[in-house]
This record gives structure tokens, sequence and C-alpha cells, in this order.
């Protein structure tokens, strides 16, 4: 029997701002790596792209490099710019540079989205085989992640679910190239039904541009693609910070 997807309302925690956010996820992702390991498994985690992580990641590399055991964790990422993984916009290179490549995280166990490849659709297909390969699936053949982090847009959009895009009528495949027309390119993403699959989606949304929409959602209001996640079994949080929680 399907639960019924948390309401936004359940699961909302405003922190003070953003080193609190990040502090917390932070947090809980190091608890989540003890209690998986415990049934000696590895906790799967997808990270959020974007500027408003990059805290999070600087304090998991300078509070957390010996917290945490990095043996017991596979990195994904929830979408992808079509760059390569130098390119300063990319989420790969932006999670490297300020916390993977500072703490001892095997290499085969952070997988990048090749999002720049001429293929995107076949190097979508190849990196859901991975999240195959990697996460736990459920009865119903879906990956199920330990914890997904997202982020939302002004827009709001989330991962590279953008409002009137392709991507948010997936309903069959987990990860998808997703032609985004109003930012002129293409990007690598998540789909619905794999963030819904998910055992808990964090989302991470600070400032107070986000404000407006974080009420709009909140409401019920306006089909933004941030509002329409809702995982059916997993937990669904919204940590964000007083700015964007202003108008609540
Ligand atoms: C990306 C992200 C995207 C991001 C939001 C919020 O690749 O850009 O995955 O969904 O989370 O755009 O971005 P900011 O954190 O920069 O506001």
């Amino acid at each position: 029997m399907a639960l019924d997807p948390p309401t936004f309302l359940k699961a909302i925690n405003v922190l003070p701002n953003p080193e609190a956010i990040a502090e917390r996820a932070a947090q809980n992702l190091s608890q989540l790596v003890r209690v998986v390991s415990r049934r000696g498994q590895k906790a799967t985690v997808a990270l959020s792209g974007g500027s408003t992580p990059k805290i999070l990641f600087k304090i998991l590399a300078d509070k957390y490099a010996e917290k945490i055991d990095w043996n017991q964790l596979e990195i994904f990422f929830g979408d992808e710019r079509s760059v390569p993984p130098d390119h300063p916009d990319s989420n790969f290179k932006t999670a490297t540079d300020l916390w993977l490549s500072r703490v001892p995280i095997p290499e085969d166990q952070v997988h990048r989205m090749e999002a720049e490849a001429d293929d995107l659709d076949g190097a979508a297909q190849r990196y859901e085989d991975v999240i195959r390969e990697r996460v736990t699936v459920n009865p119903n053949g879906n990956p199920v992640f330990d914890l997904i982090w997202l982020g939302m847009g002004g827009d709001g959009h989330t991962a590279s679910l953008f409002p009137g895009t392709e991507a948010l009528h997936e309903t069959q495949r987990m990860v998808v190239g997703n032609e985004v027309p109003q930012l002129q390119t293409q990007r690598m993403t998540f789909t619905y039904p794999l963030l819904n699959a998910s055992s808990h989606v964090q989302f991470l949304v600070t400032g107070k541009e986000k404000a407006p929409i974080i009420k709009e959602i909140s409401e019920g209001q306006g089909e933004y693609p941030s509002g329409e996640v809702a995982p059916t079994y997993g937990a669904l949080e919204w940590l964000i910070d007083e700015a964007a929680a202003a108008e609540l």
C-alpha cells in the first residue's frame, strides 16, 4: 500500500542561516553512514548542484574528514551540466574541488555524470545502469537512494527538472538527458520516479529570493518541479534558512 506522500508543510525545518543548514546536512550524512554501515552496506547519496551545497561540501572536508568512514559511501550526482569535468560550471568539479578530493573516498565510489557526451541519452542510460548496480532496488524495480540532496532554482526547478521541459513527463527512466530551452542547453538529470523512490529527499534551500516560491509550494500553489517531488515511501524534508522562510 503506497503511503500518502508527506506534504511539504509536515516536512519543513527552518534554521537560522546557510551555515546552520550545511552543518545539519553534514550531521545527517555522518549519522546515515554510521547507521547504514552497521547493516554491512554502503550509504548511497546523490548530490545537488549549484552554489547552495558549496558550504556543505567545505564543512564535510574541513570538519568530517576524520568522522566519516568514506569507504562506506557511494556518491552520485542528481544532475549535471553538459560540460567536461574540469569546467567551472561542472557540479562534479565543484564537489571534487571543495570536498571529494580532500577526503579518502575510493575513486570508484564517486560516479560522475558524463553530461557532456555527444550521445547524451546513451550516457544517461549508462549512468542508470551504474545506479542499478550500486543502489538497492525496491519491489517496483526502482533504485532506493538512502539520501538525495536537492536544491531549488529561482524558477522552482530542482535537479535539472526545469519548468516546461520533457524530463518532467518521464515515468520509466531513472536518468535522462533534458533539453532546457530557457538556458539554451541540455542537462542530465534524475527523474521523478528516481527521486520519489528515495528513502530520504532533503531539499537545501537558502536566500530571500527563494521565499516567494517556498510560500507558494507550501500552500500547494503553482506547479513548480520542486513542489512535485513527493517520495512514495521515503521522507521528504525541506531544510530552509530564515531568509527563504520569510514569507511562510
Ligand atoms: C544545478 C542544480 C540545480 C540547483 C538549483 C539551485 O545543477 O544547478 O542541481 O537544481 O540545485 O539551481 O541552485 P543554487 O543553489 O545555486 O541556488
